[in-house]
């Protein structure tokens, strides 16, 4: 059976709606395209007041074509476009692309068109990409359809493209083409108001043409879905992403560090590192990325080889490739021997093997083979300047010919040689990517490296833990009753345990003898806090001291509180007495809401300078366990939870389960905005961890109203 996108990306028959007898309009460039390209199915132009264009039969109406019409493509003024799309639902047309620009993104006149838009799509049952989008693209021979206005034409090839900006995608399809990259589909989504870059790369995910997707996003419309499904898509093949817009308006003013340490573009971080989606820097990135991915094999590893007939090249090479993580490969004394007893004495045989400047063809073919049958060595990248001596075709046709006979992946880079130049030519032509600079050639790599890691990882399971979600919902909903947002330190120490925190031992005190009771009860040292509803950080109030030894010292602390506060006009209503945790490290771990993505867990080590540190990871949630692993991994202080100097290591395994216990609380409880545990103390491996200080904001009415629709 075909699927509701098979009518948009393989329809047998296509109406041009719009079709202009003009040449240089949208819709001439369109029907142009449909043709020069080669489309195999039957095309027909619309247009009321023509009875051909571009020597075509043209209809007035869709309802008046004679055959089927699977699809239509509609370039005619927004004022006409309901009409048009009215006809297609009583033609019995399945599949719309709307190039039409006019709708939600010129206000509200355009809004009110976009929605009428949808309810006729719905009312037919009816399938659309755009509207306000350039169209789509399948190069498959049995289809070979193009039914944008591009001006350049596609190269068929196994990368899918789908593009949020409509404009760019010109830009995007003409680069392509000068990169010699081929492309199996593509998609602009315009206004996205039926189709979804989530169903198509779903559909991508099916697609045998195409063995990689990238993607071109201003916005996430739902980042969550996104997440679900690239989770699984990149299992199989791999996506990279380019993502513009950093800037998500209307963020919340943060109340909390966590909060105040997630800047503007986390949400996404965090998104694209938890679904194995690889982010490029660029638009050139992503293509010298997409290159690579389309063209060669995975790396094992991360040990490169260099071949070079010039050494500064290898050695920006190297510099490259090193900070982007990959390792120079230590070739074995088998293949430094070898070399040696080939190579001219000038050479170097160590890595990189700089071939010097008169090298051809015959002598590279001898280092690259030398340096792919090495075992140290997972991938090689051939840099080649321009030879003063030699042909340059010659060394690109030896490079692609030792290429057949290895499965470690090639990347060569001819320096500063254009792209039309022949023996670039000749490399892209027989599938060896090829760079402007080595640099280029490293990044690649490296983004091929790390998506050969994420293959190898554990998928990882999203844990459900045996808490006390209705302790947690008595404590949440009595705030709410009370008209608060902000729970007060002992309900949030309640709301953790009964999601299975261990926190410090707290009691409340209405005067000193009920604290010295409890300090007796609890074991000193302990610490001792005044509570007040106006008081909020209670440290700048004096209303808070640590480490008490002795009920003395608990008696002196009381009084110097109590003056301190009334001093400033106020009488505490309570004394928390709790005990003083030590040992461990500190850590931060808490939940921020992010307006766009939703919550988000956040960790670090902690203390004073987190915020000034900002040694913090982010993820969405829910958490799988590897995703709580690799998050503690993240951070650039791990290390020191590994242990430092001798000192034992922290209990990671520990601090992995409680992200995820978060986790689960934040997506039982939408209403949770922040939280805020720190110091969260981790103690040595097999000894847990200590919530000592938190707090916790509740969305406001609104917002929890609008978070569980
Ligand atoms: N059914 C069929 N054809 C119709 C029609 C109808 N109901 N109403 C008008 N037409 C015909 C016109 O007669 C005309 O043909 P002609 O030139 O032979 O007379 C043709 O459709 C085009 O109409 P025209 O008024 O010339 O429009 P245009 O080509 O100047 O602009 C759009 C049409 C769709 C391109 C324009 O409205 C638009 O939206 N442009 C922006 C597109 C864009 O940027 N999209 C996003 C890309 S990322």
């Amino acid at each position: 059976m075909r699927e509701r996108l098979d009518y948009i990306f393989s329809p047998e028959s296509i109406a041009v709606v719009g079709a202009s007898r003009s040449r240089r309009k949208v819709s001439s460039e369109v029907l142009d395209n449909l043709l020069t390209f080669g489309f195999t199915g039957r095309v027909y132009p619309i247009n009321p007041k023509a009875s051909s264009v571009h020597s075509i039969k043209a209809y007035p109406s869709v309802l008046d074509v004679p055959d089927d019409v699977d699809m239509a493509i509609i370039v005619v003024p927004a004022a006409h476009v309901l009409r048009v799309v009215e006809e297609c639902g009583q033609k019995g047309v399945k599949g719309l692309v709307v190039i039409t620009a006019g709708f939600s993104e010129v206000g509200a006149a355009g809004t009110e068109r976009e929605r009428q838009l949808h309810a006729l799509l719905k009312s037919y049952d009816m399938t659309m990409i755009g509207p306000n989008c350039m169209g789509v693209i399948n190069t498959h021979d049995d289809v070979q359809m193009d039914s944008t206005f591009s001006p350049i034409p596609p190269l068929k090839g196994n990368i899918a493209f789908l593009t949020q900006s409509g404009a760019l995608g010109v830009a995007i399809l003409e680069h392509a083409r000068n990169v010699a990259v081929g492309m199996s589909k593509f998609a602009s989504l315009g206004n996205a108001v039926d189709v979804s870059g989530n169903e198509i790369i779903e559909y991508l995910e099916r697609d045998p043409e195409t063995d990689l997707i990238l993607l071109y996003i201003e916005s996430f419309g739902d980042p969550r879905n996104f997440v679900r499904i690239a989770r699984r898509v990149t299992r199989k093949k791999p996506i990279i992403a380019l993502k513009s817009g950093r800037t998500e308006a209307g963020r919340r003013a943060a109340v909390s560090h966590t909060g105040a340490m997630a800047g503007p573009d986390v949400g996404a971080q965090a998104l694209f590192e938890q679904c194995g989606v690889l982010r490029a820097g660029s638009i050139q990135e992503l293509f010298d990325i997409g290159m690579a991915f389309s063209q060669q094999p995975l790396p094992a590893g991360r040990r490169v080889a260099i071949v070079t007939n010039a050494g500064g090249p290898g050695i920006m090479a190297t510099d490259a490739l090193v900070s982007y993580g990959m390792e120079m490969a230590r070739l074995s004394p088998k293949t430094i021997a070898y070399l040696e007893g080939k190579l001219p004495e000038e050479a170097s045989t160590q890595n990189p093997i700089d071939l010097i400047a008169d090298a051809d063809g015959a002598r590279y073919k001898i280092a690259m083979e030398a340096a792919l049958k090495d075992e140290n060595v997972d991938a090689l990248v051939v840099i080649t300047v321009p030879p003063i001596v030699t042909d340059d075709v010659e060394i690109a046709r030896a490079i692609w010919e030792v290429a057949q006979e290895y499965d470690k992946p090639i990347l060569s880079s001819f320096v500063s040689r254009a792209k039309e130049s022949p023996a670039f030519m000749e490399l892209t032509g027989h599938g060896i990517p090829s760079y402007l600079f080595p640099e280029n050639a490293a990044r690649s790599l490296a983004a091929m490296a790390t998506y050969k890691e994420y293959l190898a990882r554990e998928e990882g399971e999203f844990r459900v833990f045996d808490v006390d979600r209705e302790e947690a919902e008595g404590i949440i909903s009595a705030v709410r009753r009370q008209g608060r947002t902000r729970l007060h330190e002992l309900e949030t120490l309640e709301l953790l345990q009964a999601y299975g925190f261990d926190v410090v031992a707290t009691r409340m005190a209405q005067d000193l003898e009920g604290a010295l009771a409890h300090a007796e009860e609890i074991g000193y040292p302990v610490a001792l806090k005044a509570v007040h509803p106006e008081i909020v950080h209670k440290t700048e109030y004096g209303a808070v001291a640590l480490d008490i030894r002795t009920p003395d010292e608990l008696r002196e602390h009381f009084a110097k509180i109590t003056k301190r506060l009334s001093s400033k006009g106020f009488e505490a209503e309570e004394f928390m007495v709790q005990e003083f945790a030590r040992g461990g490290k500190e850590t931060i771990m808490g939940v921020s809401l992010d307006p766009k993505f939703g919550p988000m867990i956040v960790f670090g080590l902690g203390g004073i300078y987190v915020e000034f540190l900002k040694d913090v990871v982010f993820r969405l949630t829910p958490m799988t366990d590897v995703d709580a692993m690799r998050m503690i991994e993240s951070v650039r202080s791990y290390p020191i939870l590994e242990g430092v100097r001798g000192e034992p290591p922290s209990d990671v395994a520990s601090l992995a389960e409680y992200l995820q216990r978060l986790s689960q609380m934040v997506e039982d409880f939408h209403e949770i905005g922040e939280v805020d545990i720190n110091p969260f103390l981790v103690f040595e491996k097999g000894k847990g961890c200590k919530v000592v200080d938190a707090r916790t904001i509740l969305t406001s009415p609104e917002d929890a109203s609008r978070s569980s629709a």
